[in-house]
């Protein structure tokens, strides 16, 4: 039976590390200034987040989204011995922080990895946080049914020159990082049911569009871009509400489908939007709490990013292995959920 398998990883964030205090001293162009522009500090954001710094590209125009998923992508395919990216036959990429409005960001990763030569397919996700969960259920379908054969999935995030640098945003602000990470998919012949992708379940609630959304523009108006609509609304309780109801309810959905219990999974890795998050999700899915690996930290909110990338993190300190399975739960804007188990 075929069945897909992960073939390699790969992750990248920016040099430039901010941390809580340094934040709160930032203009809108990510310059230092003498006084606070943010009334917020470490002492606000880590207890109720967990996030200590987070990376932000330079200030300087010379960094997009897809030079992220670029420099993830990379990395994944060095990792899955890809060494001609031309074997890429498809690539998926998920974000909510694309170049431009269309087209959609893949067909510029594609450019810029060398192959744009008409014979890799491009599909841009709209699933925000949950993205990757949901781009490993489509690679799966397709590398199963045999569409594709080598398939490039990211998930990557430049966040910082969309937030707020005044009171107004600083809810949302604090939360979010730049960064991406990838996987390298492909078809894998084999009996055993347990490995490569186990299983994917994904949801979505439209009635929570409006709780965490950014219009930028409204096409319905005329003009339909006037310039006050450009950082993200959030009704950051509801969202916290919804995330921990969808991610319980998806992870416990996960581990009877795959009929598994948490002794088969060897680390849980959750979207990483807010430590505080993670904890009550793991404390009412009764995940043990020695398998939960944790980014949020050191990288706060990378949103569709934050999957590969906490993933990469952990394997390159040694914690995840060749051959470990995973659950990884995630939610999101729209809003979207679900949980997918597979071996690394
Ligand atoms: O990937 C999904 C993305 N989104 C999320 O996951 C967000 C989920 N929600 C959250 O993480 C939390 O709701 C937040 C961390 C965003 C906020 O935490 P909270 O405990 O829900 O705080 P709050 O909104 O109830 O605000 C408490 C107070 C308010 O002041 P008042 O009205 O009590 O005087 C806020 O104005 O904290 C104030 N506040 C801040 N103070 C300092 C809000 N943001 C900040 C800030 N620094 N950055």
């Amino acid at each position: 039976m075929i069945r897909t398998k992960i073939l390699g990883i790969g992750g990248y964030v920016p040099d430039r590390v901010v941390d809580n205090d340094e934040l709160a001293y930032l203009n809108a162009r990510h310059e230092r200034q003498p006084a606070r522009q943010i009334d917020t500090d470490d002492a606000w954001i880590r207890p109720r987040t967990g996030i200590e710094t987070r990376r932000y590209v330079p200030n300087d125009g010379s960094v997009a989204t897809s030079d992220l998923a670029v420099a993830a992508a990379k990395r994944a395919l060095a990792d899955a011995r890809i060494e001609d990216a031309h074997e890429i036959d498809c690539i998926i990429l998920g974000t909510l922080s694309p170049d431009m409005h269309f087209p959609g960001t893949a067909v510029i990763v594609q450019r810029k990895l060398g192959i744009a030569s008409g014979n890799c397919a491009c599909f841009d996700l709209r699933q925000q946080c949950s993205a990757f969960v949901y781009g490993l259920q489509l690679a799966d379908a397709f590398v199963r049914a045999g569409t594709y054969r080598r398939i490039l999935l990211i998930g990557a995030e430049l966040h910082s020159h969309s937030l707020d640098f005044s009171m107004r945003g600083r809810d949302v602000t604090v939360l979010f990082g730049d960064g991406a990470g990838a996987v390298v998919l492909g078809p894998n012949e084999t009996d055993d049911r347990a490995s490569g992708i186990v299983h994917t379940d994904v949801h979505a609630d439209g009635s929570g569009a409006m709780d965490l959304y950014l219009k930028i523009f409204d096409i319905k108006k005329l003009p339909y871009f006037d310039g006050t609509e450009l950082y993200a609304q959030m009704d950051g309780k509801r969202v916290f509400r919804a995330a921990i109801a969808g991610m319980v309810a998806s992870s416990r959905a996960a581990l009877a489908a795959a009929r598994m219990s948490w002794s088969d999974i060897d680390w849980f890795v959750p979207h990483q939007a807010n430590l505080r998050l993670t904890e009550t999700v793991v404390e009412l899915a009764q995940v043990p709490p020695d398998k939960v690996l944790s980014s949020i930290d050191r990288f706060g909110n990378t949103s569709a990013a934050s999957v590969p990338l906490t993933l990469d993190y952990w394997r390159r300190e040694g914690k995840i292995a060749r051959g470990h399975r995973i659950m990884s739960t995630v939610f999101g804007s729209g809003f979207t959920w679900g949980t997918a188990i597979f071996t690394v």
